[in-house]
């Protein structure tokens, strides 16, 4: 369905109608810059902040290259994606940066391979497709086991005992996002060993990993929508966790993390003493969370690196010329190479590294320039 839904939409594209992009979600619709050869840069969504950060990032480093660029959102909607690919190959573009919304996009890449157009995997693995063969992305296991040792700091769980235990909830990210499943069992790995030796305690679903494909789902937030995650722990509040006081929460990342503090501010049990709970992106806005002692920490991907980088990537693939991306690694020299696995086949995966950050190194995202001077202002990150 999805598919035919797909070649209809091509086929109007091609028909003449090509740039008009009915519905499309433009930021900087313009081409910008002089150069000649374009890049298309296709991101998922813009209910996460970061996307519309590393859209931008793209789109400059870019243009500083030379490159044109056009920057489209696809609204957690992968048809829409799709349209907005189709475009840019429409439109002529060299190379696609794509940070993709789920698997259905591998019908767009697909057509990006016929017309001998580079594609880039962006932050998100581009599943099931054999259609191209860069990855750029965060070691996001490592990103996952950062907030399974944020629980195991914030509570203390070296020293803690199955007499006094702790209790905590789980959350996962979208099931349609391949890094959900990382940074899950990244911080399982680090709380599975507490949880079997009765030291922690989970309410509600608990899948051990995220190969317990029934109860992830029952934990996961699809397409990341924070009012889903709002929702969940709402009714957890009220049912699971109603006789119990939580000590923590593991949340994926700062959208959802607020989410589900904010409804535990609306809970009596909790006026005191919110949980301990965990983030991913360091935004602004959980950042200034962090500092006030409300969120207890967050994951630093310095998203303006990973763009940077995936550039160069793009620029030596365009090129024909051997990529050189400081700050990166090869996901095989580290043996990690899996990460690069498609489901059908293994494309050369680079990796940037992730950065923990608590209440005591708040401002290590300032001091690396990650905010603009309006979400200092804004979020008080003075
Ligand atoms: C990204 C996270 C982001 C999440 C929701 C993931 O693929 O790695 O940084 O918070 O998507 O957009």
């Amino acid at each position: 369905m999805k598919k035919l839904l797909f070649v209809a939409v091509a086929s109007i594209l091609v028909a003449g109608t090509a740039l008009a992009s009915p519905g499309a979600e433009s930021k900087g619709a313009s081409g910008g810059g002089g150069g000649s050869t374009f890049i298309g840069i296709a991101m998922p969504e813009t209910h996460v902040l970061r996307w519309t950060k590393d859209g931008a990032s793209l789109k400059k480093f870019a243009e500083n290259k030379g490159f044109r660029a056009q920057d489209q959102y696809a609204n957690a909607d992968q048809n829409l994606q799709n349209t907005q690919i189709q475009n840019f190959l429409t439109q002529g573009a060299r190379a696609i940066i794509i940070g993709c919304v789920n698997d259905g996009v591998a019908a767009a890449v697909a057509d990006a391979a016929r017309d001998k157009v580079t594609v880039i995997a962006y932050d998100r693995i581009i599943p099931n497709s054999a259609d191209y063969d860069y990855y750029i992305t965060f070691n996001n296991f490592k990103v996952g086991q950062f907030q399974g040792q944020g629980i195991e700091k914030g509570l203390n769980l070296k020293s803690a005992t199955a007499e006094n235990p702790k209790y905590i909830t789980l959350f996962a990210g979208s099931p349609t996002d391949g890094n959900a499943f990382f940074f899950y069992d990244g911080a399982m790995s680090v709380l599975n060993p507490y949880i079997k030796s009765g030291v922690l305690k989970v309410v509600g679903p608990y899948p051990e990993t995220s190969k317990d494909t029934a109860n992830f789902q029952r934990i996961a937030t699809e397409n990341w929508l924070a009012p889903t995650a709002k929702t969940r722990m709402e009714n957890l509040l009220n049912a699971d966790a109603k006789d119990v006081v939580l000590d923590a929460v593991l949340a994926p990342n700062d959208t959802l993390a607020r989410a589900i503090i904010e409804a535990c501010k609306a809970d009596a049990k909790y006026a005191g003493k919110l949980p301990v709970v965990t983030g991913q992106d360091a935004e602004a806005a959980s950042t200034a969370l962090i500092k006030n002692g409300e969120q207890y920490m967050t994951v630093f991907k310095d998203t303006t690196k990973l763009a940077e980088a995936a550039i160069l990537l793009a620029e030596a693939a365009v090129k024909g010329t051997t990529p050189n991306i400081p700050g990166a690694v090869l996901a095989s020299s580290i043996g990690l190479a899996d990460i690069g696995n498609t489901g059908k086949k293994v494309v050369k995966a680079y990796l940037l590294d992730p950065v923990i950050i608590y209440r005591e190194n708040w401002q290590d995202p300032v001091n690396a320039g990650f905010y603009s001077q309006d979400e200092i202002a804004q979020n008080g990150l003075k």
